[in-house]
């Protein structure tokens, strides 16, 4: 054990279903070890009160923390075509670009499926340059160093290697340049990992793969944007948007959020699925543990994970799931099985 355990957190709510989430989530990680929690107001909740989605000093509290808890942001609240309005989004980029939290892993399991989604997440068409023309075109583009596709790409490997040595990597190569040189990076780099099969997909048919066979794939490392659109298909597949978590990580930095966003159209009804929120947490919890030596820790993750499943299993679920739990009722039954001798 470290002298100073790894423990002091920065949870930030956010918008919507977000602190219906964050709070019962909150509650039952007390219930499996010590925190010093500090809460700070982002997104949407964050330019109501100061104009902006993240203010300079949440983003100090985010670096000076050992880790970061995110829900969601966003809503109809912010959302506007007016390109100079502040966007509770953009506080979420920023957050991840500052932190460079480049490896985005989002895990989906249902029956025969286990698979995890590597998403590169602090480039590509999401940080690409963007503006105007004379013309009143308007652009985003589509950028990547070399660097920024090994280190995610590295990720990619190693996390295969670490499960069943199958890698898919993710692109669109017959039309792409950046995916050209994303395989020529995955090319180069597979003879470093011996014990790793890897092939290559285009975007388009791993989307029906997914859809079809979703059961073959163990590993799949791709793009900011492509990742993004994949993993919400994979959380879907795994029964629900709302069970999908996700870790955006670096090698020194983390930050959990659920792969799902603030859910407007039931926001404010209790009707939340806090799994997402509450199985992200125990990846971070197993990510903060294997850094800094906790065993503590890594056990609380699995915990966490057991209790989820235990719960499940015994018939308690939220409405997107088929059942009638509230979101404090599945958090509490969660807590009641960890709490169990
Ligand atoms: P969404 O993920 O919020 O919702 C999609 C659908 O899934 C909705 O029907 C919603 O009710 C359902 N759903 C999502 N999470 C759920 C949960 N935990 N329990 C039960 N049902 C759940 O996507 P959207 O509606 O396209 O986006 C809404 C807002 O969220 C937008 O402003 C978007 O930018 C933002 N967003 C934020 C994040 C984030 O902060 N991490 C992620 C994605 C989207
Ligand atoms: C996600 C979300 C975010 C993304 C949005 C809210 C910026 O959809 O975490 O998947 O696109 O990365
Ligand atoms: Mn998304």
């Amino acid at each position: 054990m470290p002298a100073v355990p790894a423990r002091r957190i920065v949870t930030l709510p956010g918008d919507g279903i977000g602190p219906e989430i964050m709070g019962p989530t909150l509650e039952l990680l007390n219930a499996v070890g010590e925190f010093e929690f500090e809460e700070h107001v982002f997104g949407g909740a964050s330019i109501d009160a100061h104009g902006t989605a993240l203010t300079g000093e949440v983003l100090d509290a985010c670096r000076r923390a050992d880790a970061v808890l995110l829900a969601a942001v966003g809503g109809p609240k912010w959302d506007t075509t007016d390109p100079h309005a502040p966007r509770p989004e953009a506080g979420l980029l920023g957050l991840r670009k500052e932190l460079d939290v480049y490896a985005n892993l989002r895990p989906a399991m249902q029956g025969n499926v286990d698979l995890v989604i590597v998403r590169e997440l602090v480039g590509g068409l999401y940080f690409g340059a963007r503006g105007v023309r004379d013309d009143g075109t308007v652009f985003d583009t589509l950028e990547y160093h070399p660097a920024q596709i090994e280190r995610v790409v590295r990720r990619g490997f190693e996390l295969a290697a670490a499960r069943t040595g199958s890698l898919v990597s993710v692109d669109k190569a017959n039309v792409l340049d950046t995916s050209r040189l994303w395989r020529r990076i995955v090319n180069e780099l597979a003879p470093e990992y011996p014990n790793v099969q890897v092939r290559h997909a285009l975007v388009d048919s791993f989307a029906m793969e997914l859809v079809s066979s979703a059961d073959r794939i163990d590993v799949a490392v791709t793009e900011n944007m492509f990742g993004d659109i994949l993993s919400d298909l994979t959380g879907e597949l795994a029964g629900s948007l709302g069970i999908a978590p996700s870790l955006n990580a670096s090698q020194d930095r983390a930050m959990a959020q659920a792969a799902h966003g603030s859910a407007p159209d039931i926001a404010g009804h209790d009707r939340a699925n806090p799994i997402a929120m509450i199985l992200s947490t125990a990846m971070l919890f197993d990510w903060l543990g294997a850094r800094h030596h906790d065993d503590d820790l890594v056990q609380a993750a699995s915990m966490i994970t057991r209790g989820v499943e235990e719960t499940v299993a015994q018939g308690i679920s939220t409405p997107d799931m088929g059942g009638d739990a509230r979101c404090q009722e599945f958090a509490e039954a969660v807590a009641a099985t960890i709490k169990k001798p």
